[in-house]
């Protein structure tokens, strides 16, 4: 068994190309001090209470002695291997007094939820938790992601109905991985997958797999009001203030954001894998952007581009750069970054595929000397710039374009970027990388108390035997 998950994880992290992990953070785990009302497991002199309506699998991975224990009418618990339940002996002074300690309610978690998944370049980047940033949309499970609910951990995951189909490459749940919508939705009818799956909807497993190296879409487009409402769902439903003035819409993020945009178009020989490898090798790897959170992934503009020259498709890249500065200083970091990555652009983007880049910004006031003390508010703009080796035809229209907009462009840059220097011409390595775009792993929400009142009344409950499913103890 264990030889085999090994050789199944080697094999995943050799294979590298586009795959993404998204991993499931909550739990239901009886260890988990999150789970109780009081923040910390019951001990012996403790009742340990669970909701008497509510649905719940929980994964035990200790022997536990209590006073007593209050099940749910219908749950069960998954038991590790010397796990279980024993009655308390009279007295333990480092469990006195003992309380009554309720467990959660689990059924507030969407699966449509963006800050309940964590995304990674592979499973060991989850593990050591090198997370990727991504816009809202893409950071709940699109359809080529492979999505892993923990081993020995239980969960309950809620999905609403959207009107489109939600599907992934496939899912491991218990350590057991699915890849075969079939065998998966077999799984749904057991009782452990009724709990953990209440639906109403299930996700379909394709195994697919990107077949296009500029990337895919996501696919989430259609759900992006659900992936909002949830997103949004602890706070009334309004984005967090922003300091910007006129904060920038990336596509598929939930909220305006201070930061950078940068829209690339680009031919067949674009490489989504390759780029972000060099952004990252290039850029985030420097001390001075190391707190910038980097998203990079083919999106679909909602507004039709003016000139379609390329197959009609309104396709293209967008990079999306935040970073953790506030106030007035809110997006200057990546701002600095951004005006990187184009003057990279301009000396390199050719060779990557890219044939037109454009920079939007908004960014908190600067006070700068250039600038009267009364327009020292926030400031936003557009850089553009054009890099084209395409049609000998238009060529002399395009030398003209390309002078009339490097012109802007370093207007721009001497302006903002005063004595900072530019890292090019460094060769992109391949295969070498060995960082990847973090994310503040901090972002976790706590649960919203269940009411208490959920449990005056629980006497006489009734509860099967712990149920431990031997399909599932891979
Ligand atoms: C405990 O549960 C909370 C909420 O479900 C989750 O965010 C957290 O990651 C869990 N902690 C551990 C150690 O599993």
């Amino acid at each position: 068994m264990c030889t085999i998950q090994i050789l199944l994880s080697l094999l995943a992290v050799i294979a590298v190309s586009e795959a993404i992990y998204k991993r499931w953070i909550p739990n239901t785990n009886f260890e988990n001090a999150s789970n109780w009302n009081e923040r910390r497991v019951p001990c012996s002199q403790d009742t340990a209470m669970f909701p008497r309506d509510k649905k719940v699998s929980v994964f035990v991975q200790s022997p536990h002695s209590l006073t007593n224990l209050y099940m749910p009418l219908d749950g069960e618990f998954i038991l590790a291997d010397g796990a279980g339940f024993m009655a308390a002996s009279n007295d333990d002074p480092a469990c006195t007094p003992g309380t009554h300690i309720n467990f959660h309610d689990a059924e507030g978690h969407e699966w449509f939820d963006p800050t309940l998944w964590s995304s990674a370049q592979s499973t060991d980047d989850l593990e050591m938790g090198r997370f990727l940033f991504s816009v809202d949309a893409e950071h709940v499970p699109c359809l080529y992601d492979d999505l892993i609910f923990s081993p020995e951990t239980s969960f309950r995951v809620h999905l609403k109905e959207t009107g489109s189909e939600v599907q992934l490459r496939s899912i491991s749940v218990l350590g057991k991985k699915f890849t075969n919508n079939e065998d998966f939705s077999q799984y749904l009818k057991s009782p452990t997958g009724k709990l953990q799956f209440p639906g109403p909807v299930q996700p379909q497993i394709m195994n697919l797999r990107c077949q296009d190296d500029t990337g895919c879409l996501c696919g989430n487009d259609e759900m992006l009001q659900e992936i909002c409402s949830a997103r949004l769902q602890y706070s009334g439903n309004k984005c967090p203030e922003v300091t910007c003035a006129s904060p920038l819409q990336p596509i598929g993020h939930c909220c305006g954001i201070c930061g950078v945009i940068i829209s690339l178009e680009y031919i067949s020989t674009f490489n989504l894998e390759t780029y972000r490898n060099r952004l990252i090798h290039t850029f985030l790897s420097l001390n001075k952007y190391s707190s910038i959170k980097l998203a990079i992934s083919k999106v679909q503009s909602s507004l039709p581009i003016l000139s379609s020259m390329r197959f009609g498709k309104n396709l293209k890249i967008q990079i999306v750069l935040i970073d953790g500065k506030e106030g007035s200083l809110a997006g200057s970091d990546a701002l600095q970054l951004g005006y990187d990555i184009m003057a990279d652009i301009e000396t390199q983007g050719e060779s990557f595929g890219i044939t037109k880049a454009e920079m939007e910004f908004a960014t908190g006031s600067i006070t700068s000397p250039q600038t009267a003390p009364m327009s020292a508010g926030a400031i936003s703009g557009i850089v553009i710039g054009t890099f084209l080796g395409l049609s000998l035809l238009a060529a002399s229209y395009f030398l003209y374009k390309l002078d009339a907009c490097r012109l802007q462009y370093f207007r721009f840059f001497h302006f903002w970027n005063n004595g900072s220097r530019m890292e090019d011409d460094e060769p992109v390595g391949h295969g070498g990388f060995d960082n990847v775009i973090y994310e503040p792993a901090a972002e976790n929400k706590q649960a919203v108390t269940g009411g208490e009142e959920d449990l005056k009344a629980g006497t006489g409950f009734q509860f099967d035997n712990p149920v431990f499913d031997s399909n599932f103890d891979a």
